[in-house]
């Protein structure tokens, strides 16, 4: 397998408005995030991705962008952007770049000449449809933050397609000039000396032709639908990541991910297979899904260990020989991994540990979320005011303003799945705000903060970051945790996940407990050929005769043979 830095790489996810604020207006900015760069340095991360700091509206928290060739105001400026890249590079760190590009904002000058009229040379930049007989929209189509995917405009009359919010109208890709201004703006970017790109649902660009409505005996006349078999993974989605890869990505040394919300291994193949030129790595969602329920992420259900493993295993098994993984548990998306996977209480330290192992002895890119290396948790506001995230707060008007569904039962869904679980700001120290403003934050804190914080973290040596900063320093030194083959054990066990990595003559086993009692596994001659530990969260090794057993959250990598 070829050797390349970004596989190599382990990435750290900046979002931003939650990270650390400089001027006290209670938003993180880019001269915060320069003030801590240090502090990335000493974990050890290799390339920094930083959720969009372009200039936003902000109704999706910068995913909705209004200028793709200049920063939010609220970060700072151009020149603040190039001397965090200067920064990053003097500290041999690469820069990733997001790249929201299936959609714009609405106050985009594009859209702001589009919606203009009918003839507008920018009209077709976007997807415009007439409504249909007695006021009927387009199609059926839900859009994914609640409501329809269709907005009618006033000018024209028409209406515009968002798959999310209203305020994000979807750019179209069919138009070869809007590609082109696309690829143009990209240039722009990596030309500044940008190093990688994380693009934003790139796999929902390409829409089936004639946008169908979904059908299905059980809908009812004008109801909603997903639609998402219509635009996910859709039939010119290849072609355009192809014309992007051969008009700019493969004129640079340049790491990709793409966001692929719904892709199958068998898609993530066409995606990231080298010989086929789209993207590097995508992330998946499969494993995002593990404690949802048929009503979907809102619909929380109890996850099981093997439902985790099979999935994690199918994808390690899919792109073993084509394509690459990326690695990842949690994100600005997604709640805290500590309280999903593991235990935020009394386990908290081990259980966020053994979840880190697992993220960086699989075979991928580890992705690594902030906060996540201090094993920040989720957090239960008590009031749906306290909540900022747009997502959370359309689906609360759909389903208990309007739908009529009891509120607590929501709140619950929301402490559980919100966004806003991993946006409550950075929790540097103890002191009032977490050290993240001396303002009043956009987002509230996580009250566990006098708890769980950077200064603690970084004076206890047996601290969740030092054991993420050995994992880091480990997999810099040991090709094997970059390229060693994956092999699955125990593909029954209730709660030990257990696998080996295989490089040349060299063996690893990995054994990781993710429940909260005593574990024994059977695997007499992988234990009897352990030589040595490499790394476990658990201080002393445990005895010859006791290797068998994990405690609770124990992960262990020992070399065997
Ligand atoms: C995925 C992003 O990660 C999420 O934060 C955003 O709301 C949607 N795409 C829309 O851009």
């Amino acid at each position: 397998m070829k050797r390349t830095f970004w596989k190599e790489a382990v990435v750290y996810q900046i979002y931003p408005r939650s990270f650390q604020d400089s001027n006290g207006d209670g938003i993180g900015d880019l001269q915060g995030i320069l003030a801590r760069l240090d502090y990335l340095q000493k974990l050890g991360v290799t390339v920094v991705w930083l959720s969009p700091v372009y200039k936003s509206p902000n109704d999706d928290n910068g995913y909705d962008i209004s200028d793709y060739e200049d920063i939010m105001d609220e970060f700072g400026t151009l020149r603040d952007w190039e001397e965090l890249l200067a920064g990053l590079h003097e500290r041999g760190i690469k820069l990733m770049m997001d790249l929201v590009i299936n959609h714009s904002s609405d106050e985009h000058v594009w859209f702001v000449e589009s919606r203009s009229s009918k003839d507008n040379p920018y009209r077709d930049y976007y997807i415009w449809r007439p409504g249909g007989p007695d006021g009927a929209l387009p199609n059926n189509w839900s859009s994914i933050f609640s409501g329809p995917a269709w907005e009618q405009d006033e000018t024209t009359g028409e209406y515009y397609l968002h798959l999310f919010s209203r305020k994000q109208p979807d750019l179209n890709w069919e138009n070869p000039r809007l590609r082109e201004a696309l690829y143009k703006m990209m240039a722009f970017w990596l030309d500044k000396g940008v190093d990688g790109l994380r693009m934003d649902v790139i796999n929902l660009i390409s829409k089936v032709e004639g946008l169908p409505s979904v059908q299905h005996e059980d809908l009812a006349p004008g109801e909603l639908a997903g639609g998402g078999e219509y635009y996910m993974n859709g039939p010119r989605v290849h072609e355009y990541l192809q014309e992007m890869n051969r008009e700019v990505l493969s004129k640079y040394d340049v790491m990709t991910v793409g966001e692929t919300p719904g892709a199958t291994v068998e898609d993530a193949i066409l995606y990231t297979d080298e010989d086929r030129h789209e993207l590097q790595m995508v992330f998946q969602f499969e494993h995002m899904d593990v404690d949802s329920g048929p009503g979907g992420k809102w619909n929380v259900v109890s996850w099981t260990l093997k439902g985790l493993r099979d999935i994690l295993h199918k994808w390690q098994v899919g792109l073993a020989d084509k394509g690459w993984n990326s690695l990842y548990l949690n994100n600005h998306d997604q709640p805290r991994m500590v309280s999903r996977f593991g235990d935020d209480g009394k386990y908290r330290v081990q259980s966020a540990k053994m979840l880190a192992t697992l993220l960086h002895t699989l075979k991928g890119t580890p992705y690594i979320y902030q906060g996540e290396e201090i094993g920040m948790t989720n957090v239960k506001f008590p009031a749906l005011e306290d909540y900022k995230d747009i997502e959370i707060l359309n689906m609360y008007r759909e389903k208990v303003t309007e739908g009529g569904t009891d509120h607590d039962t929501i709140l619950q869904a929301i402490h559980s799945k919100g966004r806003d679980n991993a946006r409550t700001p950075m929790q540097w120290n103890a002191s009032s705000n977490a050290g993240f403003t001396t303002g009043t934050p956009w987002l509230k804190l996580n009250p566990r903060y006098t708890e769980i914080n950077v200064e603690q973290a970084l004076a206890d040596p047996d601290s969740v970051f030092y054991y993420y900063q050995e994992l880091i320093r480990l997999r810099k030194q040991h090709p094997i945790m970059v390229y060693g083959e994956y092999e699955l054990l125990l593909p029954e066990h209730e709660y030990i996940y257990a696998y080996t990595r295989t490089l040349d003559d060299e063996k690893w086993l990995i054994l990781l407990n993710f429940g909260d009692t005593p574990q024994t596994v059977e695997l007499t001659d992988e234990l009897n050929a352990v030589t040595g530990t490499i790394i476990s969260n658990y201080p002393e090794e445990p005895a010859a005769m006791d290797r068998s057993t994990l405690r609770p959250y124990e992960a262990r990598v020992c070399r065997i043979g």
